[in-house]
């Protein structure tokens, strides 16, 4: 079945981004001249996704709906000229990125489903990888210098996964998992039994280690630029690359 709806996480506490994030959400700082919840945004609308629900926190949920209202500011490139779908979930208190997935499971209902998380950059086009999808998880890699501050993947000899491990103190490779991951519909059934993990969260990793046991996950190596927006001098250094770009855009 064919991905048409996806869920970015925009909640979190921003902790490392204080006192940027002490009045406002990291999503909603400015990546240049666009929020950076926005270049999440465009490119699942870029790559054909019109229906997006933005889980955040109670605290900021009416500065999202001003931002993004309900997807007007966004028309799919092809297809008819109707304005895409963005509707909200509510997540009481950052309990990890599983839970924030959770509260999305009527909205995505019977379906397959991209996680988006909304604090990521991501350069690369989507719409090859959203065609390649079939059935299970795919998740999407990128080299890094800092391993540790990621979920870091192992390849085997054949270039499948064979370990993700969350934020290891001493990672087995250089292959930081990246925010974004396709699920067919079997991931909520995935978190059944999932308990918080030693850092008091729901994790992730947890849910791809579970199709990673079931033989079903696949892993796709990113080529072009990306950043997760998790500390000062990545939000600096993302906002000059954009400024770059909105040159050539205008
Ligand atoms: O950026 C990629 C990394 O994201 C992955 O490599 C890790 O496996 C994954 O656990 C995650 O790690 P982080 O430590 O960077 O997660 P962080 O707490 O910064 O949250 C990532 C995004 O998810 C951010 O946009 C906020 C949102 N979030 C997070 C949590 C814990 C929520 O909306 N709710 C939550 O409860």
């Amino acid at each position: 079945m064919k991905i048409r709806k996806a869920v970015i996480l925009a909640g979190g506490s921003g902790t490392r981004l204080r006192p940027l994030t002490l009045a406002t959400n990291k999503h909603l700082l400015p990546l240049y001249d666009r929020p950076v919840i926005y270049h999440a945004i465009e490119k699942l609308v870029d790559a054909g996704i019109s229906r997006i629900m933005v889980v955040t926190s109670p605290e900021h949920i009416d500065s999202f709906v001003r931002a993004l209202g309900s997807g007007e500011h966004w028309k799919l490139k092809s297809g008819n000229e109707s304005q895409i779908q963005i509707t909200y979930g509510i997540q009481n208190k950052p309990g990890g990125i599983a839970q924030g997935l959770y509260i999305a499971r009527d909205y995505v209902g019977n379906e397959p489903c991209i996680l988006y998380l909304g604090d990521n950059y991501i350069e690369d086009n989507l719409g090859p990888h959203l065609k390649n999808f079939k059935s299970g998880a795919m998740i999407f890699l990128k080299k890094v210098a800092d391993p540790e501050r990621f979920g870091v993947a192992t390849l085997g000899k054949n270039g499948g996964v064979i370990r993700i491990e969350e934020k290891p103190k001493k990672p087995k490779s250089n292959l930081a998992v990246i925010g974004l991951y396709f699920y067919d519909n079997t991931v909520f059934e995935k978190m059944r039994d999932q308990k918080p993990s030693s850092r008091g969260e729901y994790e992730i990793t947890y849910v791809n280690n579970k199709y990673l046991k079931e033989g079903a996950l696949k892993a796709v190596v990113l080529k072009k630029k990306w950043t997760d927006i998790g500390t000062f001098d990545s939000l600096v250094e993302t906002s000059h690359h954009v400024r770059k770009s909105a040159k050539k855009r205008r």
